[in-house]
């Protein structure tokens, strides 16, 4: 009888159905304070919230360490959460449980989160319905992971500035970048041509060959593009009508002595941490328009009525089918290992987007 006794819950508890029965544990990268992330992030076994009625149960799959990410931990982002707070602002997850009320998402479904602040480094976690977006299970998990910000960047900037044609050209610096590698794929789908500007490294060589067989046309160096021979290119290809600045600084400017009359400069990221110096004559002479662009802004502003987001990851979730849009070159690192992501993260000339396996 006794020996019953003790049996009855254990049998009670593996009858119970799989997702009420699992811990309501998460482990979670998360900080109390401001700071250098590799100093104030901490691995956490966090209580998971209840689903309630709106919940969804997300299981994360994977997760990026983006810049953003690192400026959000360091408080010198725009959009900061309240603390403590877990890191991370993109990935992919799984939907393990829906609250009652659920209506548009299922077990087994892919998600990805439209909000930030978010916090993505963490095995599990309870979102709001209406904080998520249902994307095809049959992508990569690595361009799942990174689909919902640097692609949606880079779509999104050749799409809502400059109305570009077939032969067109763009021209973008930090082209090495996740947005940079996105630039190019997207700008060869639609052939337009696209001139890249990198940092100069030991390893160039290795770099211009991965580039152009991403699509690029073109890949110089910052100092290339202070050179006469610069000349010689746009006999090739006609002066850009585009220009995507990620950098700041002289870059920037130097950028800006190409771009075509009447052309338009987006900056969307300043990683020179300098200002952007536009030359006078570019606004006396070529009357250039200088814009910037933020997606999370972008993202906010289609709260109301999500059909141009839903349309723009179907339209790039087709390009990922049909081999023209690849996740950019990506480490997998596990979450217990994320110190390795951060430091590898904020290394110079790293070229390889940080990915925290969960
Ligand atoms: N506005 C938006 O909505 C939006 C959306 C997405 C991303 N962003 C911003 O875009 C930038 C890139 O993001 P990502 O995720 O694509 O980054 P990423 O993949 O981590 O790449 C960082 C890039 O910045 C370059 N870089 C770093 N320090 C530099 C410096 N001092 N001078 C010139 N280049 C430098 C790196 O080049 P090396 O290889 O030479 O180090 C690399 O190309 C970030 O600033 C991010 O915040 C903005």
């Amino acid at each position: 009888m006794g020996l019953f006794r003790g049996v009855r819950p254990l049998l009670a508890a593996f009858l119970r159905p799989l997702s009420a029965s699992a811990p309501a544990r998460s482990l979670a990268l998360v900080y109390e304070r401001h700071g250098e992330p590799a100093r104030v992030l901490q691995l956490k076994d966090q209580e998971r919230a209840e689903l309630g009625h709106f919940g969804v149960h997300v299981k994360m799959l994977a997760a990026p360490v983006n810049p953003a990410d690192i400026n959000m931990i360091q408080g010198t982002y725009a959009l900061l959460p309240d603390l403590p707070a877990v890191g991370g602002n993109e990935g992919v997850g799984q939907v393990v449980e829906i609250g009652s009320h659920v209506t548009s998402l299922k077990p087994g479904d892919w998600v990805i989160p439209i909000d930030a602040p978010v916090g993505t480094w963490r095995t599990d976690a309870v979102l709001s319905e209406g904080s998520l977006l249902k994307i095809p299970r049959n992508i990569p998990l690595l361009c799942a992971a990174t689909l919902s910000v640097n692609p949606c960047t880079a779509y999104r900037m050749l799409a809502d500035f400059e109305t570009l044609e077939p032969g067109d050209s763009i021209i973008q610096n930090a082209a090495n970048s996740g947005v940079g590698q996105a630039v190019i794929q997207i700008a060869a789908a639609l052939g337009i041509k696209t001139i890249n500007v990198i940092r100069d490294r030991p390893n160039l060589q290795e770099l211009v060959h991965r580039l152009t067989s991403l699509g690029a046309d073109h890949v110089v160096t910052e100092e290339m593009l202070r050179k006469p021979e610069m000349n010689d290119l746009f006999k090739k290809v006609p002066k850009p009508r585009l220009a995507l600045n990620c950098v700041g600084g002289r870059s920037t400017t130097d950028m800006l002595r190409h771009i075509q009359q009447k052309g338009t400069m987006v900056t969307y990221g300043g990683m020179a941490k300098q200002p952007v110096t536009v030359p006078v004559s570019a606004f006396i002479f070529k009357d250039v328009k200088l814009h910037g662009f933020w997606m999370t802004q972008w993202k906010k502003n289609q709260t109301q009525n999500k059909d141009r987001l839903t349309g723009m990851i179907l339209n790039l979730c087709d390009l990922i089918h049909k081999g023209q849009l690849t996740a950019p070159v990506c480490t997998e690192v596990p979450l217990k290992d994320y110190q390795i992501a951060l430091e590898a993260s904020m290394r110079p000339f790293t070229s390889s987007k940080q990915i925290l396996v969960m």
